[in-house]
């Protein structure tokens, strides 16, 4: 038996099985705006209430503005990190004096205070969000392979099952994002679009390794005092990306090239 996290995240378990096998890393990846960072707090936040150690590295926002993110959805981390159940690395304010948060944003860097961090909360299963990863290769991107994988090889035996976001702008998804998804036992993208002039989102589970997931995109909806709901199916259509169409066309080339290249089928209609 695979024993499996809930995320949290209300109608998320049951695309992949009841949850996300324990020990597995796991690729949150999108566009701005489309909801990794609310998915990642879901996540978190059922570590706090299931009492796993849970342990969130921020890396574009502070840790404040993490805690009034969480907050808003009825998630209180301040009381969290204050009953000693979970630590926010802050990798953004570089803060003197304060003990979690990171001075140099590097990976190894990281991965130390993510191990001290664990220590001092104690033994037993955790949880680890890195949110994002892409902080630490934003002006390397061909490094984005190697500190993913590295990150996965030196946590693997702290008994971490954790998300990885990535910033995937859609424009340089050929630079970004694919190291990550490479070494992930799981990948969950997420996506946007406006259809008639109205924001959607969407999700997909490309990837869970041990898993018979569901293979359809999803809306998602973000709702003030809940957070994310993953609603029903839907077919998106190529039109509905929400970019100008010219961008959207010079993507969708490139898209299709690189899918002809390793030989995978559509997966957007249109
Ligand atoms: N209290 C709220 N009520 C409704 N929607 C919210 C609320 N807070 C944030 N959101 C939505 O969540 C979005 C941010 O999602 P986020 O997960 O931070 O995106 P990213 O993929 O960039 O991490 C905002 O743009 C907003 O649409
Ligand atoms: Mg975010």
């Amino acid at each position: 038996m695979i024993e499996r996290l809930k995320t949290g995240v209300k109608g998320f378990d049951r695309l992949v099985a009841g949850g996300i096998p324990r020990g597995f890393f796991v690729a949150v990846v999108g566009e701005p705006g489309t909801g990794k960072t609310v998915f990642s707090l879901h996540f978190a936040w059922q570590g706090v209430v299931e009492g796993d150690k849970v342990i969130y590295v921020t890396t574009e926002e502070s840790r404040e503005s993490i805690i009034r993110q969480a907050e808003m959805f009825g998630m209180d981390f301040a009381s969290a990190v204050d009953e000693g159940r979970m630590i926010i690395i802050d990798a953004l304010m570089k803060s003197k004096g304060d003990e979690w948060s990171l001075e140099e944003v590097g990976v190894e860097e990281m991965v130390k205070k993510v191990i001290e961090a664990k220590r001092r909360l104690g033994y037993g299963r955790a949880r680890l969000v890195v949110d994002s990863m892409s902080a630490f290769w934003l002006d390397k991107p061909a490094m984005a392979r190697k500190y993913s994988y590295m990150v996965k090889r030196v946590l693997y035996r702290w008994d971490f099952t954790a998300l990885l976001v990535s910033q995937y702008a859609i424009t340089s998804s050929f630079a970004f994002g694919w190291g990550l998804e490479h070494v992930a036992d799981g990948i969950v993208r997420f996506r946007r679009a406006v259809v008639g002039g109205e924001l959607r989102r969407y999700l997909l589970v490309e990837k869970m390794r041990q898993t018979p997931h569901d293979l359809r995109v999803h809306r998602v909806d973000i709702k003030d005092g809940v957070g994310m709901v993953v609603l029903g199916p839907v077919k998106i259509r190529r039109e509905d990306l929400a970019l100008p169409p010219d961008v959207v066309r010079r993507i969708v080339r490139a898209q299709d090239a690189a899918r002809r290249e390793v030989g995978e089928g559509e997966d957007v209609e249109g």
